[in-house]
């Protein structure tokens, strides 16, 4: 085993709890966290006789988590077939949101921004008719202004740097229609209850790759941008919870 091998092993065995972990060929850029390797994660939830959407809630929130946050998602913004036609999402991973939301809205366009390549191989296999966006791991840049009905992403933003988030909620406001739905969880400030802080402080080195939100700001930061917050709710994650938010843009 070379140091380089042996290091990615002992950090990829404390990462393990969190759900992430360190791949070869993996960018440098500190905007783009890793995720599980698809190849291990398939043939894990394949062993244990799971969807590998089902596998990954088990594994790092709880079961039934995702069909949860969808359903929440889908009555707050009051989304359905007649109100949305053109979906973006970013960083669908395994898919496990992207189709529940397909099959539930029925777009006729839905695209995504996906920076691990292992999982973009898996996703045009599953999922044929999405169209995959190149992905600088910063910005929505090829999606035009105004052009979307519902611009979406989970389990993405409490864990890149702050700055890149806000990046990335920003350019969600860009890009959703008059009249469309941005939705997004987030580590909010809200979210650090009793139990939360008490598992961070038990276990800084498995938290420390989370980023919190200060939640009051973000709602005035959107605001500037047209965006009216219209629900939200909590979602379980693998030491605490993230915080569903639901805006809708004027
Ligand atoms: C923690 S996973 C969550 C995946 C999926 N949303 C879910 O909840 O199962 C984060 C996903 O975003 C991708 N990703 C990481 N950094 C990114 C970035 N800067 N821009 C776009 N996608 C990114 C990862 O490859 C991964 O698929």
């Amino acid at each position: 085993m070379s140091v380089q091998h042996a290091v990615q092993v002992a950090v990829n065995r404390a990462l393990r709890p969190t759900g992430f972990q360190v791949v070869r060929g993996h960018s440098t850029d500190p905007a783009i966290s890793p995720f599980l390797p698809a190849r291990r994660t398939i043939k894990q939830a394949a062993k244990a006789g799971k969807s590998v959407g089902d596998f990954l809630d088990s594994y790092s929130a709880e079961p039934g988590a995702t069909a949860a946050t969808v359903d929440a998602l889908l009555e707050i913004g009051h989304l359905t077939p007649d109100t949305v036609d053109r979906v973006c999402e970013i960083g669908p991973g395994s898919g496990r949101y992207t189709a529940r939301v397909q099959a539930a809205v029925q777009p006729s366009w839905y695209e995504v921004y996906e920076t691990a390549s292992d999982w973009i191989r898996y996703l045009r296999g599953e999922l044929p008719t999405l169209t995959f966006r190149p992905t600088d791991g910063h910005t929505l840049a090829p999606t035009p202004s105004a052009s979307v009905d519902l611009v979406h992403t989970h389990k993405l933003l409490g864990y890149i740097p702050f700055v890149t988030a806000l990046g990335y909620v920003d350019e969600m406001a860009r890009v959703v229609r008059p009249g469309g739905v941005v939705a997004f969880d987030l580590i909010t400030d809200d979210c650090l209850d009793d139990s939360t802080t008490k598992v961070w402080l038990t276990e800084p080195h498995r938290m420390s790759i989370y980023s919190v939100a200060p939640r009051a700001w973000l709602t005035d930061f959107l605001a500037q941008r047209n965006l009216e917050l219209e629900g939200s709710r909590f979602v379980p994650l693998s030491g605490g919870r993230t915080e569903l938010l639901v805006y809708r843009r004027r």
